[in-house]
């Protein structure tokens, strides 16, 4: 049988923006999807025990199924002539926004190949399941599937003509977080469109937009350098007012954000394609962690309380 895990994710700084090949700032977390493969004889089965929102499995099952057959083909399998069981699992839950369906193509990638004895580099597992991400995003950026391969806090910028800029962040020390679930499924891939639609029929509103979400992840990463928190909570607030703009937050994830922020988290803003998904606070130090984890459950919403900038997960 063969084993892969793929991390989950929060982006800090820059979802949408990065896939009009603008940086951004991703941080994988310590909860990861686990895939176990099996060859088999007939089709491919999957058995996926993932916790998460309610529908999450049902509603992505068509996307998933389309991941698969994309991922064969980029590892060169004709896919009708394999067959395996898969199984999912781990302790990532499949909340839309914390990479879920990046994680599970990492893990499945890295499973077919321990199962088949192909010795793949994470290079090439980041590749095959940026090919997986497009039945979940459309055109992704590729920040997904890179935070999903290698972990850490990490520089993002997509190059629509070469090698994607990755670069490592090192943080003075892991801060805590807590990411917050509105419990809605999302769909990243429709959430990608409309913003692509919506820049194209307003260039100048769209390009001021977009040339500030720029600066925002520039000023961010010489913020997280310094670890000056003050001022990376600030900067992911302004980065949510541009989501907002950019019309893909919605009232359950602003509900979220401003709950955190009332309650003294440094900064909150949504987390990935949005739509419905997580949120995300900083909440430097266990005690405000817990608080903010405490009133977001109590507002009747699920929680993780986990970490950014961990080295080796
Ligand atoms: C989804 O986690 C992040 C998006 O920017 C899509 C992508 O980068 O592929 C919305």
């Amino acid at each position: 049988m063969g084993k892969g895990s793929g991390f989950g994710k929060v982006i800090l700084f820059g979802e949408h923006f990065v896939v009009h090949g603008l940086p951004g700032i991703v941080s994988a977390i310590d909860s990861t999807t686990d895939a176990e493969v099996k060859k088999t004889i007939g089709e491919i089965s999957i058995t996926d025990e993932r916790r998460g929102a309610k529908g999450y499995v049902g509603e992505k099952k068509a996307q998933q199924l389309e991941s698969i057959d994309r991922m064969l083909k980029a590892m060169g399998f004709e896919p009708k002539a394999v067959a395996f069981n898969i199984w999912l699992g781990g302790n990532l839950p499949g909340f839309s926004g914390l990479g879920a369906s990046a994680a599970s193509s990492v893990a499945i990638a890295r499973a077919i190949a321990d199962e088949f004895n192909l010795r793949l580099s994470d290079e090439r597992i980041n590749e095959i399941a940026y090919e997986a991400e497009k039945a979940y995003a459309g055109t992704p950026s590729g920040i997904d599937n890179t935070a999903a391969t290698y972990g850490g806090l990490l520089w993002f910028k997509r190059n629509l003509n070469g090698a994607n800029d990755i670069e490592k962040i090192s943080l003075r020390q892991p801060v805590e977080i807590v990411i917050g679930s509105t419990g809605i499924v999302a769909n990243t891939k429709a959430m990608v469109e409309d913003v692509a639609e919506r820049k194209k029929k307003n260039p100048q509103k769209y390009g001021q937009i977009f040339k500030e979400a720029e600066k925002l992840a520039f000023t961010a990463k010489k913020a997280l350098l310094e670890f000056d928190l003050k001022k990376v909570g600030e900067l992911m607030n302004k980065n949510h007012s541009l989501l907002q703009e950019i019309e893909v937050s919605c009232k359950e994830l602003d509900c979220l954000v401003d709950l955190a922020l009332q309650q003294g988290a440094f900064g909150a803003k949504l987390t990935g394609g949005g739509g419905g998904g997580c949120m995300f606070a900083l909440t430097p130090t266990k005690a405000l962690q817990e608080k903010v984890a405490q009133a977001i459950e109590k507002a009747g919403h699920q929680v993780l309380r986990t970490k950014i900038g961990v080295e080796k997960l």
